[in-house]
């Protein structure tokens, strides 16, 4: 059965126990077959918009490219993005997993692995790239794929639990440190990562300190992917650069808001 709040959304009472315990959790048939097709239609204008707002992480040929093709906030160039990244369903869920009073947007972006001389992902962190103060914000992703995905074309995988270890330091996407170098004890070795096949219109939800992994794309189609990254209300700004808080007119120390970061769901 769903949690009955005033949002309605797919989370049930046990995808929030096993987000808790594990740090991510797979949301089967986060959208319906329209949506999925017009999100289709929406992310691939956006990835070909030339919008000076989002901004494209490096150019085909880069390393960077060859690990993802990615896009960050296409909702500041697409009106039709914004209405998806700012969706009170998927906001919703992102809340209750939390279990937070209530759920800023920090961005969104499109990230597609793209055919030919892909690489993996390397097993990383996402909190440690983030100007945040605090080790532990509980800031988390929602990863919507639309493409089936499976490890041959760059589907997810996470380890459970990992999220417990703390923030560690950022892994260099594109010329990666091995994560598991970093984890006293070997710890997290002992947890047999999850490998999440997807079918499209699904999502995973993962945890900003939950190590996660995406494989490379071996076949012929880019697989298009779009994540929005929330934050629960009341998490502060470090100051640091970042090309989501630069220039957004954020005070250091002081909790991250205004147009940019709305609030997108609240507790009823
Ligand atoms: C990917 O889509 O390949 C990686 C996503 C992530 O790091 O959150
Ligand atoms: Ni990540």
């Amino acid at each position: 059965m769903t949690i009955q709040t005033s949002v309605q959304t797919p989370i049930t009472q046990a995808h929030i126990d096993f987000y808790r315990e594990n740090g991510f959790v797979q949301v089967d048939d986060m959208i319906t077959p329209g949506e999925l097709a017009e999100l289709r239609e929406y992310l691939e204008e956006a990835m070909k918009s030339d919008g000076d707002r989002a901004v494209h992480t490096d150019k085909q040929g880069g390393l960077y490219y060859r690990v993802l093709n990615q896009k960050v906030n296409v909702w500041r160039d697409h009106a039709g993005m914004g209405r998806y990244t700012s969706h009170p369903r998927f906001a919703e869920s992102a809340r209750l997993l939390a279990g937070a009073s209530g759920m800023r947007l920090f961005h969104d972006h499109g990230l597609w692995k793209m055919p030919g001389d892909s690489k993996a992902t390397p097993w990383h962190q996402d909190t440690p790239y983030w100007p945040v103060n605090e080790k532990n914000p509980r800031m988390m992703s929602l990863w919507l794929t639309l493409d089936d995905v499976d490890e041959r074309n760059g589907c997810m995988a996470f380890v459970p639990k990992s999220n417990r270890l703390g923030k560690l330091k950022g892994i260099d996407l594109a010329d990666p440190q091995n994560i598991f170098d970093y984890v006293e004890g070997g710890q997290a070795d002992a947890q047999k990562p999850v490998v999440v096949p997807l079918k499209a219109g699904s999502c995973t939800f993962h945890d900003g300190l939950t190590f996660h992994y995406a494989h490379a794309n071996a076949t012929d189609r880019p697989r298009r992917v779009l994540a929005i990254i929330y934050m629960p209300d009341g998490v502060t700004y470090n100051g640091d650069a970042h090309v989501v808080t630069d220039d957004a007119g954020l005070e250091k120390d002081r909790p991250i808001a205004g147009p940019r970061f709305p609030l997108l769901a609240r507790e009823d």
